[in-house]
C-alpha cells in the first residue's frame, strides 16, 4: 500500500503533449511508496453557471478523486504568458458549487514544460493564484520549470535528460515531505 496516493493532471490534451510526457516521467521516477494516477478530464464541459443546476457527473467524479488522494501534481503548459484556458476551466469547475469545491486543504505541486527558454513560470503563478484562493496548500518551493522540452524527450515521449530525471526525483521528495507536514 503506497504511503502517498497522488493524482496527476496534465494541463494539455494534446496527443504528443510535453506536459503529459512530463507526468509520465513523474510516474516512472516515483518510488514504491508513491502511486500516481493520471486524471482524464477530456470530457469536462466548458463552464457555464447554468450547468450547475444539473451538476455534470464527470466533474463530481473528478472532485471525488481529488478528495481521495493525498496530493495533486499539475503539469501546466504556458499559453500567452498565462494559464491555458482549458486548465483554468477545470480549476473553476472543481471549485464549484461555491463553498463545496474540492481544492480546499489539498496539497498541490505545480510543474510545467514549455518549448521556450523561460519555462512556464508565469503560467505557474496564475495556476497557483487560483488554487490558493480556493485554500489549496500549494508547494511554493522548490519550483519546477522545464524549458526547451523538445530537447528533453525522445519521439515516443520518454524523458531522456538525466538532469531533469534527478530534478523530478527531488520534486517528488520535496512534495511528499510537504504532504507530511500537512498530515
Ligand atoms: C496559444 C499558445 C500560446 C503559447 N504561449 C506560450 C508562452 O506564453 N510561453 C511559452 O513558454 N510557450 C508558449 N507556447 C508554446 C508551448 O510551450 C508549447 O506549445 C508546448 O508544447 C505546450 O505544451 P504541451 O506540449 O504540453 O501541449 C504557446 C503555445 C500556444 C498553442
Amino acid at each position: 500500500m503506497p504511503n502517498y496516493r497522488l493524482l496527476a493532471i496534465s494541463g494539455s490534451q494534446r496527443k504528443s503533449s510535453y506536459n503529459s510526457a512530463l507526468v509520465q516521467a513523474f510516474i516512472s521516477a516515483a518510488s514504491e511508496n508513491i502511486s500516481i494516477e493520471v486524471l482524464d478530464w477530456s470530457d469536462v464541459p466548458l463552464y457555464n453557471q447554468d450547468l450547475e443546476e444539473s451538476f455534470p457527473t464527470i466533474v463530481t467524479e473528478i472532485k471525488q478523486k481529488i478528495a481521495e488522494v493525498d496530493g495533486i501534481i499539475i503539469a501546466t503548459p504556458e499559453y500567452n504568458r498565462s494559464i491555458p484556458g482549458p486548465l483554468k476551466n477545470l480549476i473553476d469547475w472543481v471549485s464549484r458549487p461555491y463553498g463545496q469545491g474540492a481544492w480546499a486543504g489539498k496539497p498541490v505541486t505545480v510543474v510545467g514544460a514549455s518549448v521556450g527558454s523561460v519555462g512556464t513560470a508565469l503560467a505557474h503563478a496564475d495556476v497557483q493564484k487560483s488554487l490558493m484562493f480556493n485554500n489549496a496548500h500549494v508547494l511554493g518551493q522548490p519550483e519546477f520549470y522545464l524549458g526547451f522540452a523538445q530537447n528533453k524527450f525522445d519521439e515516443q515521449g520518454n524523458l531522456t535528460d538525466e538532469d531533469t530525471k534527478q530534478h523530478i526525483i527531488s520534486q517528488l521528495a520535496a512534495f511528499t515531505a510537504y504532504i507530511d507536514t500537512l498530515r
